[in-house]
């Protein structure tokens, strides 16, 4: 008999865990709470407002089982999935998995396997990780009782990411499981097992019957990790990252030319990443760190005189931008717009360090970030990386010095979110014309005054340069 022990769980939970295995006593089914719960229960990461769905399965039906434990919960709110014999309750912002456990036998007249029911071993082992495989019993007279048949305790404790079975099986069976192997050891500060990551190796190259948008769902969880760069170095050594972005992969390498050496920009990503990580969970602002240099291999030069460059990287990465992010299957919408904006701009707020530097310069800048010019800042504040550590301080020094300028230009002349203080209608008016491109031609030359510095940002300046624009057109 093993042992039932207490569960340090919400409240609400517990009832919840004892309605279901009550129900399921009725029916006379084992049933089990498995997956994430359990897993994140022992390692003490548990968020009961975090929580979304909680899995279970049952030795039997679980479609039967979900159906009385809706009724016994009083909703109507319930999912019935036939063809892969599941249900789904939705229950105080929860969803509730059910699944009734399952094999994989082989019939002596078909090389295809058919799924028969089976015991909650096999349902087990047909897991992704040891980690996920954990399950605790919920009938009452066994309820809270543990079943880890594969030792996920162990390697909870060991910090190791590991398939139940054979990791070819594993994966074969699924090869996204392969990305959730790196997201977990990546989330988690986990260590891949040597089989393990030797299987992904091997098989990286079946994540191509994998739809972008359930691959990207992984890589964004990657993403938002506390230190994503250890991601992204297991799926570029495993061979996962070239089947889905090899744009990135190509930023490894380091050129050597006349004793010149320029950093290897993968690296170099990574470490704008984590910097970026370190200020702003904010998805987007990430992705624009990992996008910010991925034109630089196709503009890389060298001369004798300036030495390695890569003029127009970032233009070119702008461009780069929706497609890769089509690829992926990533948003279309503003997101993407705006990566692609921080992407153009990450060079400009270095170019202010000097101190010639005029305000008008300043000025365009704020312009053109527009609302984002803070996130523009983080990312090229995190884009100084150097093994010189005078010169990152020296370097930052210097940017604390444009931020000074950017902001009191700012102050100066209002310059973010800037709208032209003279409306097409009033041009239109002025000039006594209909809608035209003569229209769009002024309100670009009072633009280009303001921000050049030759009127102030007031509407009195605006309009008496309407009115000398007036004079110049009607004189022509
Ligand atoms: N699972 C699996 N293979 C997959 C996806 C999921 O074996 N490709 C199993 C795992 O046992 C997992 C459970 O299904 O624990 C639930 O999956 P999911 O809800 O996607 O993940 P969680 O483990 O709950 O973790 P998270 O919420 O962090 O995604």
């Amino acid at each position: 008999m093993k042992k039932q022990q207490q569960l340090n769980i919400p409240n609400e939970h517990l009832e919840l865990f004892r309605t279901i295995g009550k129900v399921a006593d009725s029916l006379g089914q084992p049933v089990y709470v498995v997956g994430g719960y359990v897993r994140d229960y022992y390692l003490g990461r548990l968020d009961a407002d975090a929580i979304a769905d909680i899995d279970f399965v049952t030795v039997g039906s679980g479609i039967k089982l979900a159906r009385k434990v809706a009724k016994q919960l009083g909703t109507t709110n319930l999912s019935v999935f036939k063809r892969f014999g599941t249900a789904q309750i939705k229950h105080d912002d929860l969803d509730l998995e059910f699944v009734g456990a399952r094999k994989e036998s082989y019939r002596q007249d078909s090389r295809k396997p058919t799924v028969d029911d089976g015991t909650l071993e096999d349902d087990q082992l047909r897991r992704d990780l040891t980690i996920n495989a954990l399950s605790w019993s919920l009938n009452e007279d066994s309820f809270g009782v543990l079943h880890d048949p594969f030792h996920g305790i162990k390697d909870l404790q060991d910090k190791r990411i590991r398939t139940p079975i054979d990791p070819e099986k594993t994966f074969e069976d699924d090869p996204l499981r392969m990305m959730r192997a790196v997201r977990f050891a990546t989330q988690l500060k986990f260590e891949i097992d040597g089989e393990t990551f030797k299987a992904i190796q091997k098989m990286a190259h079946r994540l191509s019957i994998i739809s972008k948008e359930r691959i990207t769902e992984e890589l964004n969880k990657i993403v938002l990790s506390p230190t994503p760069s250890d991601g992204f170095a297991l799926l570029l050594k495993t061979g996962l990252l070239k089947e889905f972005f090899p744009e990135m992969v190509n930023l490894q390498g380091v050129d050597v030319r006349n004793g010149q050496k320029h950093k290897d920009n993968f690296w170099h990503t990574l470490e704008v990443l984590d910097n970026v990580a370190k200020v702003s969970d904010d998805l987007w602002l990430r992705w624009a760190a990992i996008m910010h240099d991925i034109a630089k291999p196709p503009t890389k030069r060298f001369s004798k005189s300036a030495g390695w460059t890569f003029h127009g990287h970032d233009a070119l990465g702008a461009k780069w931008t929706p497609k890769i992010f089509r690829r992926l299957g990533l948003p279309l919408d503003d997101r993407m717009k705006y990566v692609k904006k921080l992407v153009r701009l990450h060079l400009r707020p270095i170019a202010l360090v000097s101190d010639e530097v005029s305000d008008s310069a300043v000025r365009r800048l704020i312009y053109e970030a527009g609302d984002d010019i803070d996130d523009l800042m983080k990312l090229c504040r995190a884009d100084i990386t150097s093994k010189n550590e005078w010169r990152v301080k020296k370097y930052r020094r210097n940017f604390d010095r444009v931020e000074e300028k950017i902001e009191s230009v700012e102050e100066k002349d209002k310059m973010r979110n800037w709208k032209n203080p003279i409306s097409g209608e009033e041009i239109m008016e002025v000039f006594g014309v209909k809608p035209g491109p003569l229209v769009g031609k002024v309100k670009d030359e009072i633009k280009e005054a303001i921000l050049e510095g030759d009127i102030p940002n007031t509407y009195e300046a605006a309009y008496d340069y309407l009115m000398k624009l007036k004079e110049k057109y009607s004189t022509n």
